[in-house]
């Protein structure tokens, strides 16, 4: 299997240029000026287009058990979603209730879920929902079979949640295995205390889950789990950083040498508060943790990600049907199954609103889709960019296509889109994963059960 693709203009974090690119076993093998390929190779023409590495979305749900319900997609619809998208990797949280089987068992199902089944590739973030002697054996198991970060959850008390206890011990076996550690922070117990009085108060709907979940709840969370990094001095990552109040408490803590390094997501960048206040329910569409924000914090994120202050885009992808999922919580918000899904969109969406609109350049627009998450979760120079060696993971990106979002032509096992009829400008023309083309012009043409499971680095060894 060989392709060649002519004409493109390369673009990664650090470079833009004009050269073709040849590509074979699943590599990138050359680069370079008019070159030829053998008669039996795959020609796609890129002119006047971009080629850029195959994008990588650090944070998705894909198998979720819940808030007594299952996020919608199967590996089969999120990963042709993806490619569609231009995503050709995913890494996966493994959330497993901390009540349920051994961590190792949770292991083992999220992977048996995954593997034959995407067609992109794959990885996972570890949940640590429990930790006791036994839990720090078997991670240390699921580290050396490539699982290379941790995911531990302030919120979701009786969930996923853990006790500081729990979080000391996680992090000091995070710092001894030279794992990073992702987190959700969220004070838990101030959002239960604030929950219960807001539906005490007879205040029911969508609209005052924002009010369960203010900007100091994050920021305390953040500022909680960079204590005990701090302690440890382990490497820490920030999942769906949205408001300005959580920022500044990680900025604080990178002053005081705290390595920390943060996520937002492309709904907290073009969504607000005010969506999730839509009328006739239609606002728990728009209900996830933690909560849209006050619209003044989306320029913050964008000069943020600018100036290397946020290193990545990612989704969050954690899809709930409108109709009988997010219907559940009528009446009581605490019960709306809480995600925004947006893994097919999220390229589109940060190109048309960050490069077309001025406020990202194309290097720094692959830097935080692609190139800071393959650096930070040990799988770069393999993916994450375009050089001689790597995975042949290409998207060729069409700046003149247009076109509008909807429900009716994604590839989401979803009955709604958060971003429905919004306009986009530009789309992948091609995506390849390790040199298969695997989706072409809004179609997937891959193949099912291609993707593979990605063994990552230690931070240790990178
Ligand atoms: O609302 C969200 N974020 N849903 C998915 C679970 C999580 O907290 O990441
Ligand atoms: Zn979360
Ligand atoms: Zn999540």
């Amino acid at each position: 299997m060989s392709i060649l693709i002519k004409n493109g203009r390369i673009i990664t974090a650090e470079q833009d240029y004009s050269a073709d690119i040849y590509c074979e076993d699943e590599h990138i093998t050359r680069i370079g000026k008019q070159l030829d390929a053998p008669p039996n190779a795959t020609v796609v023409d890129a002119t006047g287009k971009y080629v850029f590495p195959g994008f990588i979305d650090p944070h998705v749900h894909i198998y979720l058990p819940f808030m007594g319900t299952f996020a919608k997609d199967t590996h089969e619809s999120a990963s042709k979603a993806a490619l569609v998208g231009g995503t050709t990797t995913f890494i996966e949280m493994i959330c497993q209730s901390c009540s349920e089987q051994p961590l190792a068992d949770g292991f083992e199902l999220w992977r048996g879920k995954a593997e034959g089944n995407s067609a992109c590739d794959f990885t996972f973030h570890q949940a640590v929902t429990r930790l006791d002697k036994e839990t720090e054996g078997q991670l240390t198991e699921i580290v050396r079979s490539g699982i290379t970060s941790f995911k531990v959850f302030l919120a979701y008390k009786g969930a996923f949640g853990i006790s500081d206890e729990e979080l000391y011990h996680t992090m000091r076996l995070a710092k001894k295995l030279g794992v990073i550690v992702t987190a959700h922070c969220e004070n838990a117990d101030a959002v239960l205390a604030l929950q219960q009085k807001l539906l005490a108060e007879g205040k029911t709907g969508p609209e005052w889950h924002y009010w369960s979940r203010p900007p100091r709840v994050e920021a305390e969370g953040v500022h909680h789990l960079l204590t005990f990094a701090e302690i440890h001095g382990t490497h820490c990552y920030l999942v769906h950083t949205s408001c300005e109040e959580a920022l500044q408490e990680a900025l604080l803590a990178m002053q005081r040498g705290v390595n920390v390094r943060v996520e937002t997501l492309i709904q907290y960048l073009l969504l607000d508060k005010s969506h999730a206040e839509l009328p006739n329910f239609e606002g728990s569409k728009y209900v996830m943790s933690p909560p849209l924000r006050d619209k003044r914090n989306q320029e913050i994120f964008w000069n943020a990600l600018r100036q290397g202050f946020v290193s990545t885009v990612a989704t969050d992808h954690a899809p709930f049907d409108f109709k009988g999922q997010k219907e559940m919580g009528r009446g009581d918000f605490t019960k709306i199954p809480n995600g925004i899904p947006s893994l097919e969109d999220r390229i589109n969406l940060l190109y048309t609103h960050g490069v077309c609109e001025g406020r990202l350049d194309l290097n720094t627009f692959v830097d935080c889709a692609s190139t800071q998450a393959a650096k930070l979760f040990g799988l770069y120079p393999r993916k994450g960019t375009i050089a001689i060696g790597s995975d042949a993971d290409l998207v060729v990106y069409d700046p003149t296509y247009r076109g509008t979002i909807s429900a009716r032509t994604h590839h989401l096992n979803l009955d709604y889109s958060a971003f429905e009829g919004w306009e986009i400008k530009g789309r992948p023309h091609v995506v390849t994963v390790r040199g298969e083309v695997a989706a072409r012009d809004g179609k997937f043409v891959g193949t099912v059960g291609r993707g593979k499971l990605l063994k990552r680095d230690t931070h240790a060894s990178r």
